[in-house]
C-alpha cells in the first residue's frame, strides 16, 4: 500500500454513530430540545461527521472560536482559519451541559450534540477578521449577519447523513477517497477546489499539476453558493462531459465537497487546503483570487497567506498558479510566466460576460470553454 498523508491533527474523525448507538441516541433525542439547522449548518455537520474537518469533533467552542478568529490557529496550536460554528437565536439557546437534538428544516433528526459552551460573539469583529470586510454586500458577511446571536459549541453524534437526492454517488467520505487513491496506487494527489464549471484555464492548471503528481481529485464544492453561481447539478454534468472527453480516466477521481462557500478568499484557501488534506490530497491548487468574490481580495492574497503558516503544520503542499488564459500567438494556454505576448492576444472572459453569452444561447469561444461544457451550460440557461 502506498504511504498516505496523515489526516490533519493525526487521525481521521468519524462522528457517525454505530447502529447500536443510534437506538440509544434516538431514544435520548426524543426528550431533548430540538434545533433546526439551515443548509450551511447542515453542510458543516456533514464535514465534521465524516472527518473532512478533522480534528474538529463538533461545532467550535468559545476558546477555539476566539483563537480561530483572532489568531488563525486552534487552541491546540494547529493552523485553522474559518470558524465552524452553530449560531442560534437567543430564544432557542440551550444551557451549557445540556444535550440537544439537531434536525433538518423538516424536523428529521440528524444528530445529537453535547452543548459544552454557549457564548456571545461579535459579528463585526468576525467579519473584519475572517472576511477582511464588514460590508454586508459580501455574501459571506451577509450570511454571518443573518445568523443567530449566540454560538453553541460541543461534540456531535451523527445519526443520519443529510440526504443528497441529486448525485448521491459522488459524495465520497475522506476515508473513501483515501481508499480510492490507495487502490489506484497514487502516492501524490492534487486537489482542485471549484464552484464553477471547469473552463480551459482550470483545465490547464489541473493538467500542469497532473504532470508532476500521480492523480487529480476534482473536488467541486456543492454546498450553498451565492444565487448567481451555476447550480451544482448542472456543474456535475459539465465535469462528467469534460472528464469523458479530455482527461485520462485512470488519473482523475471526481467527488464532491459538501461544504458551503464562504467567499472568504485567503482564509478560505487555507481551510480548503486543510479539508483536502483530510480527503488524502498531498497537493492543492491555489490560482487567481481563490475563493474570492467581487474585489474584496487582491488577486494573489490567497497564495500569500500560506507564507504566514508553518508548511509542516499544514502538511499539504500548495501549488500556486498565475492568472492563465489562451494566447492566440502561442496557440495554447499560458500565463504571464510563460507568454511574452500582449493582452490583446489573450482570450480571457469575465464571469458576467460568459453568463450573458450563455443566456443568449451563444457559444463562448472554444479557447475559453470546451464545446461539450458550453452546450450543457446553454441548455441549462435556456431551462431557467
Ligand atoms: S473558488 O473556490 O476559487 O471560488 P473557482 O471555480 O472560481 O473556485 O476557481 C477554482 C480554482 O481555479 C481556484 O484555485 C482559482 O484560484 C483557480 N482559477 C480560476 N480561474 C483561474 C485563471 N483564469 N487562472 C488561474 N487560476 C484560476
Ligand atoms: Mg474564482
Amino acid at each position: 500500500m502506498p504511504e498516505t498523508i496523515p489526516p490533519y491533527g493525526g487521525a481521521l474523525i468519524d462522528r457517525r454513530a454505530s447502529e447500536e448507538q443510534k437506538n440509544n441516541l434516538r431514544e435520548t433525542a426524543s426528550t431533548l430540545k430540538r434545533i433546526a439547522l439551515n443548509q450551511r449548518q447542515i453542510s458543516d455537520l456533514e464535514l465534521i461527521a465524516i472527518g473532512a474537518a478533522s480534528p474538529l469533533t463538533g461545532y467550535m467552542g468559545r476558546a477555539d472560536y476566539r483563537s480561530t478568529v483572532q489568531d488563525m490557529h486552534l487552541t491546540s496550536g494547529l493552523p485553522w482559519t474559518i470558524p465552524i460554528t452553530l449560531a442560534v437565536g437567543r430564544d432557542k439557546a440551550p444551557s451549557e451541559g445540556e444535550n440537544v437534538a439537531l434536525t433538518d428544516d423538516s424536523g428529521a433528526l440528524l444528530a445529537v450534540m453535547d452543548v459544552q459552551d454557549v457564548f456571545d460573539y461579535d459579528k463585526q469583529s468576525e467579519a473584519q477578521n475572517v472576511f477582511r470586510t464588514t460590508d454586508e454586500k459580501h455574501p459571506g458577511v451577509a450570511a454571518l449577519y443573518a445568523q443567530g446571536d449566540l454560538l453553541i459549541g460541543g461534540p456531535i453524534h451523527l445519526l443520519e447523513l443529510p440526504q443528497h437526492a441529486d448525485f448521491p454517488h459522488y459524495y465520497l467520505s475522506p476515508a473513501q477517497t483515501r481508499a480510492a487513491f490507495a487502490e489506484r496506487g497514487w502516492r501524490t494527489v492534487v486537489g482542485f477546489q471549484t464552484r464553477n464549471p471547469v473552463h480551459r484555464a482550470h483545465e490547464y492548471i489541473q493538467k500542469v499539476a497532473l504532470e508532476i503528481v500521480d492523480g487529480l481529485l476534482l473536488h467541486p464544492l456543492v454546498g450553498e453558493t451565492k444565487s448567481d453561481d451555476i447550480p451544482a447539478d448542472v456543474r456535475m454534468r459539465c465535469y462528467e462531459a469534460l472528464l469523458k472527453n479530455y482527461y485520462p480516466v485512470d488519473r482523475v477521481l471526481l467527488s464532491v465537497n459538501p461544504a458551503a462557500m464562504r467567499y472568504a478568499g485567503p482564509r478560505e484557501a487555507i481551510f480548503h487546503a486543510i479539508v483536502r488534506r483530510n480527503y488524502g490530497c498531498t497537493h492543492f491548487i491555489v490560482g487567481r483570487d481563490h475563493a474570492g468574490v467581487g474585489s474584496y481580495y487582491g488577486t494573489y492574497d490567497a497564495q500569500r497567506i500560506f507564507s504566514e503558516f508553518d508548511p509542516h503544520a499544514l502538511g499539504i503542499t500548495p501549488l500556486f498558479f498565475e492568472h492563465t488564459f489562451y494566447c492566440r500567438i502561442c496557440a495554447g494556454m499560458a500565463s504571464s510566466k510563460t507568454c511574452p505576448h500582449s493582452a490583446e492576444n489573450h482570450v480571457s472572459l469575465s464571469g458576467t460576460k460568459v453568463r450573458a453569452m450563455l443566456a443568449a444561447g451563444e457559444m463562448p469561444p472554444s479557447e475559453f470553454s470546451r464545446p461539450e461544457v458550453a452546450s450543457i451550460l446553454i441548455e441549462a440557461a435556456r431551462g431557467q
